[in-house]
Formats: structure tokens, C-alpha cells, sequence
């Protein structure tokens, strides 16, 4: 069997960062945000360990609380990113930001938050190896999700700013302290699905053949 190309490769490019088109009126169903999990966790993982545990939150006190604790890190992240910005003569309301400061504002309104934890926690002692092993472990299946949750219509982006306030995330959600939260995926139904390919540097400039910087 082989793969219709023009939608998979489409389905590759255009799952993007998704901000001020999360359509935050239309409700999300359980049903739907399990059936991209339950794709997603085909992904690999190591040793096929599976550490992966996924929290879903669509109970809105808990999501008031969630957006409380991200916009308490968002505010000082984004005024250094602007101030650089400027500095670097830039524009500081480029649309990345503007789109950011969008999810930030409405973060509590997105129907479905989703928090991929992964089993354990890595140390200042742990290899290189492990610290990649570990977070190797549950980064395919979170882009699985999303490139799911695309297909289907919902969009999502990925964010790790409430991390800033990871304890108090823990405490709120009864995480335990053995376990890393990794990230924080707002879902819901896209406005529209005409997203464009992402702009990015050219592959040619960022891939070395046979050693490092060597163009081949
Ligand atoms: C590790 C990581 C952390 C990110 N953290 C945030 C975040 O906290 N808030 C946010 O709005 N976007 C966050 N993003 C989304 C990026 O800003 C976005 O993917 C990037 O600008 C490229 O946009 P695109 O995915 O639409 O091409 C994060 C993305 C990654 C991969």
C-alpha cells in the first residue's frame, strides 16, 4: 500500500503553532482526544518503555488555574523577548508575539488542556544518553498528537511555560514528584484549516553530510 504523498507530505507541513485560531467555542469531545492519543502512543519510546502518561484537562477551574500559572511566567518572558527584540531593532510586535500574547490571554477559554508527563525525572548526574533517552521517550508521541489532532481538524501548539511554575502545576493536578510534566498542549477545533507551509532556513544549510558543517 502506498501513501497518498500530496496529503501526507500537506499534513507535515502545515501542522503548525496554532494561537488565534483555536476555535474556543466549539467543544471538544473525549472521544476525539482519545483517538489521537491513542495514535499517538504508537510512537517509539525507549526500550519500547512507554513512560509516557497524558493528563486532559477540560474542567474549567482546573484550566483557570493552569492559565493563571502560565501567564504568571508568560508576563516576564515575553517583556524580555520584546525588549531584545527592539534592542536588536526588530519589530517587538511581530506575529509570533502577537499570536503568543493571543494564547496567553485565552488560555483558560481553549475547550481541552493536555499535559504529556513522562515517568521519572532526569538529575544534573544523569549522561547525555539518558537525559535524551528520556525525553526522546515522549517527544515522537507528542508531535503524533498533534499531526492526529490536525487531521482531524484540531489544531494545537506546543508550550512549556507553565513549567516555570512546575510545582505548583504538580500540585494542582496531584502529580507526583517522581514524574515530568513536559508540556502544556491547549487543543480545540481549528477556525478553518488553510494553514500554510512553515517558513523555515533551508535544509541544504542545515544538514552536514558525513560530519559536522561539511556540505558534502
Ligand atoms: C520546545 C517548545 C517550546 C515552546 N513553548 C511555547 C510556549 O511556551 N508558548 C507558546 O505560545 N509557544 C511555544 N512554542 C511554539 C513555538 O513558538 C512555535 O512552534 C514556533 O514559533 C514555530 O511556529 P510553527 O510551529 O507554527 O511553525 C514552543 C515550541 C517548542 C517546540
Amino acid at each position: 500500500m502506498t501513501f497518498d504523498l500530496e496529503q501526507t507530505d500537506r499534513l507535515l507541513q502545515t501542522t503548525r503553532a496554532v494561537r488565534k485560531r483555536l476555535d474556543l467555542d466549539r467543544p471538544v469531545e473525549r472521544s476525539v482526544v482519545l483517538d489521537c492519543l491513542r495514535l499517538a502512543i504508537q510512537a517509539p519510546s525507549g526500550g519500547n518503555s512507554q513512560p509516557w502518561r497524558w493528563i486532559v484537562i477540560d474542567d474549567q477551574p482546573t484550566k483557570d488555574a493552569l492559565a493563571g500559572l502560565y501567564r504568571e511566567a508568560y508576563a516576564p518572558y515575553i517583556a524580555s523577548r520584546k525588549a531584545e527584540l527592539a534592542a536588536q531593532g526588530g519589530n517587538a510586535d511581530h506575529p509570533i508575539a502577537q499570536s503568543s500574547d493571543y494564547l496567553a490571554e485565552h488560555l483558560e477559554e481553549v475547550p481541552v488542556m493536555v499535559i504529556p508527563c513522562l515517568l521519572g525525572r532526569v538529575t544534573a548526574d544523569d549522561s547525555p544518553g539518558h537525559v535524551a533517552g528520556f525525553f526522546g521517550s515522549v517527544m515522537p508521541a507528542v508531535w503524533s498528537f498533534m499531526l492526529a489532532l490536525r487531521s482531524r481538524g484540531l489544531g494545537s501548539a506546543f508550550t512549556t511555560l507553565h513549567l516555570e511554575r512546575e510545582k505548583e502545576a504538580a500540585a494542582l493536578l496531584g502529580v507526583p514528584d517522581t514524574v515530568t510534566q513536559l508540556a502544556l498542549l491547549p487543543v480545540a477545533y481549528t477556525k478553518g484549516d488553510d494553514f500554510r507551509p512553515a517558513d523555515r532556513k533551508p535544509v541544504e544549510d542545515v544538514t552536514y553530510w558525513n560530519g559536522w558543517r561539511q556540505r558534502g
